[in-house]
């Protein structure tokens, strides 16, 4: 879960890498370092900490060299130290590496190589692959030009686990080698130089030309060209993709963090995700699956499996998919998911859904169900990531590059996505009523405006904020879909304010949470059911009797009750409100770390794409 980057151009390498890094902090943040090719070999420059600290580090302003590699880390093997930092070298100092992801077998690839003499300065896992690299350069006695891409592959044959790795020497000063597996790299090229990043944005104002890097996929990057070559090293061509994203969309726009940033761009990022899925009076369309009426009639089960704030995407999904198509659907996190022996077969549908595509659980949980032989469908926002290449089938969103830690507005594109698809299989099945369909999509039509709207209003929420943000427990409670929101709004709050938070069935109050409840606990209520209005108000009744400080989200008239804040939000379709109640959510969120004082895109502990298990 780190981020790697590879300069190989014309230009001084180092600033290049060290800001190539910056943009994929989001990835990991307790130490990182560049190595790059000078006159007199590798030279070194890392530390624990921040990508930032590089720029203090001694002698790095006089590093000349056109070609490097960087890497900015989340410790997983041995704690963040300068030692443990890469890149790493071999023992003799000939080839540095980065790498991303985990060597599963390295313990038995150390005791392989000090057998051979090799010794080992760090506690990675990482550390064996240059020293891999050297065992086999040495034992390769074809002296060619292609001796030291030979001896990575002879390396990565014997690694068990996840890789992207870069590797440079200076025996090869022309070249960078790259290969990858389970864990995601890209190259963007340009005239007289390349790039390579663990995502398209960290390159995006260089480029729009990339490669995507198959698993076990190897280059050798020139500065003028680069070769491709499949596991055995048979050399062939690649396509390049254009990627139509804005560099512009991948900085901060003038707001104060990205989080902020990617709350406001929801509106768009949904509209983008709508596109041309439908218009009204025409059918949806998905012509990048082909799923017939046959397929989905025959179905008993849809699941709906991913992590963190994507599974809560699915969450909503199994509502608005058991209403609209009368399918019976599950939802679960993939780390559960993939242990379980669950029962499916081809039966049933899969959909992952994964913002990044990139992690690992998610991944290994639609193997699994490839296995079982149901069909697989993955949702996601990066285009060509690991899960694209493994799913049956694969719709985006569209959503843009997201930074923060803390997703925003790739769930509610995810909503909207799954939205479209579930009206898709009910018009395929016939299953809700045309006119009801029509009316939802003319719905969703307007959520970017009602998005507006609240984003126009934020104040009464930044004031709540600050009444609250040094407590340490909330409770949030919803039913039905707001009880799906309830639990994202709970997530978005631990991940960026550390503040322990835990949200309840607003039914199950009185099974236990209610004995939590004395003076001044803060309580926030989701209410936008007109069927359950009466019902959550008499359980807000229950803990405001109690002494609870409480905030409402809502869209309904409520009784004449004191709550402390109320937050008035938009009308929409009940199957739709979510779009709207978890924005004010998200925003107190935001306005609570701030008043902490936090870091609120790189939350601690935290990294946006968990590419381990
Ligand atoms: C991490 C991120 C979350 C994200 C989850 C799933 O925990 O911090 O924001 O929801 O991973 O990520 P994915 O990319 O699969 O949606």
């Amino acid at each position: 879960m780190c981020g790697i980057i590879g300069y190989i151009g014309e230009k001084k390498a180092s600033p290049i890498l060290i800001n190539g890094l910056l943009c994929l902090e989001y990835r990991g943040y307790d130490s990182a370092g560049i190595a790059t090719l000078e006159k007199d070999g590798i030279t070194v420059k890392k530390d624990k900490g921040r990508v930032k600290n590089l720029y203090n580090l001694e002698g790095i302003d006089s590093l000349e060299g056109t070609v490097g590699i960087a890497h900015t880390r989340w410790a997983t093997h041995g704690k963040p130290s300068m030692e443990n930092a890469h890149p790493h070298l071999d023992n003799s100092s000939t080839f540095a590496v980065v790498h991303n992801g985990i060597i599963e077998n390295y313990s038995e690839l150390r005791d392989f190589l000090t057998e051979k003499g090799y010794h080992f300065l760090s506690q990675t896992d990482t550390e064996v692959i240059p020293n891999l690299i050297h065992y086999y350069f040495s034992q390769d006695s074809k002296k060619d030009d292609d001796q030291l891409l030979r001896a990575v592959k002879s390396t990565c044959d014997d690694l068990k686990g996840s890789y992207a790795i870069e590797v440079i020497s200076p025996l090869f000063p022309d070249r960078i080698i790259v290969v990858r597996k389970d864990s995601p790299l890209v190259i963007g090229t340009c005239k007289k130089e390349n790039h390579i990043a663990s995502d398209i944005p960290a390159v995006l104002a260089f480029t729009k030309n990339f490669y995507l890097l198959n698993d076990q996929e190897y280059a050798v990057v020139y500065k003028n060209r680069i070769r491709f070559f499949d596991a055995s090293l048979v050399e062939h061509t690649k396509a390049i993709n254009n990627i139509e994203w804005d560099a512009a969309a991948a900085e901060k726009d003038g707001f104060e963090d990205y989080m902020l940033k990617e709350i406001y761009e929801q509106p768009n990022a949904i509209r983008e995700t709508i596109g041309s899925r439908f218009r009204l009076g025409e059918k949806c369309s998905f012509d990048d699956i082909n799923l017939t009426k046959e397929y989905l009639s025959s179905l008993d089960k849809i699941y709906f499996v991913a992590c963190g704030t994507a599974m809560h995407a699915g969450l909503i999904a199994k509502n608005v998919v058991e209403k609209l198509c009368r399918i019976p659907c599950e939802v679960e996190v993939a780390s559960e998911f993939r242990y379980r022996d669950p029962i499916i077969d081809e039966k049933t549908l899969c959909i992952f859904i994964s913002q990044s595509g990139e992690t690992a659980d998610t991944i290994a949980a639609l193997k699994l169900a490839k296995q079982k032989g149901c069909k697989t469908l993955t949702i996601t926002n990066v285009i060509g990531s690991s899960i694209t290449r493994e799913a049956d089938y694969t719709i985006y969103t569209h959503a843009g590059p997201e930074i923060a830690v803390a997703s925003t507005k790739a769930y509610t594109s995810q909503i909207v996505l799954l939205i479209i698809l579930a009206m898709h299989f009910a018009e395929i099945l016939n299953s809700y009523p045309e006119e009801k369909i029509e009316k939802l999509k003319a719905d969703i039509l307007d959520i970017p405006s009602k998005i507006e709207t609240i984003l126009d209003n934020v104040d009464e929420i930044k004031a709540f904020a600050k009444k609250v943000y040094t407590q340490k427990d909330m409770f949030f409670l919803g039913r039905g879909m707001d009880y799906a929101v309830s639990m994202e709004g709970s997530l978005k709050l631990k991940e960026i304010s550390y503040i322990h938070s835990e949200a309840y069935a607003a039914g199950e109050l009185k099974h236990g949470p209610i004995a939590l409840i004395e003076n001044g606990v803060t309580v926030i209520g989701v209410i936008t059911d007109p069927k359950l209005v009466e019902k959550s108000i008499s359980n807000m009744q229950e803990i405001i009797t109690r002494g609870a400080y409480t905030l409402v989200v809502t869209n309904q008239v409520l009784p004449n009750v004191h709550f402390n804040s109320v937050i008035n939000i938009p009308e929409t379709d009940p199957l739709l409100s979510s779009l709207l109640s978890i924005v004010p959510l998200q925003c107190l969120s935001y306005y609570i770390s701030k008043n902490k004082g936090l870091d609120v895109d790189k939350p601690r502990n935290l990294a946006k794409s968990v590419t381990v298990e």
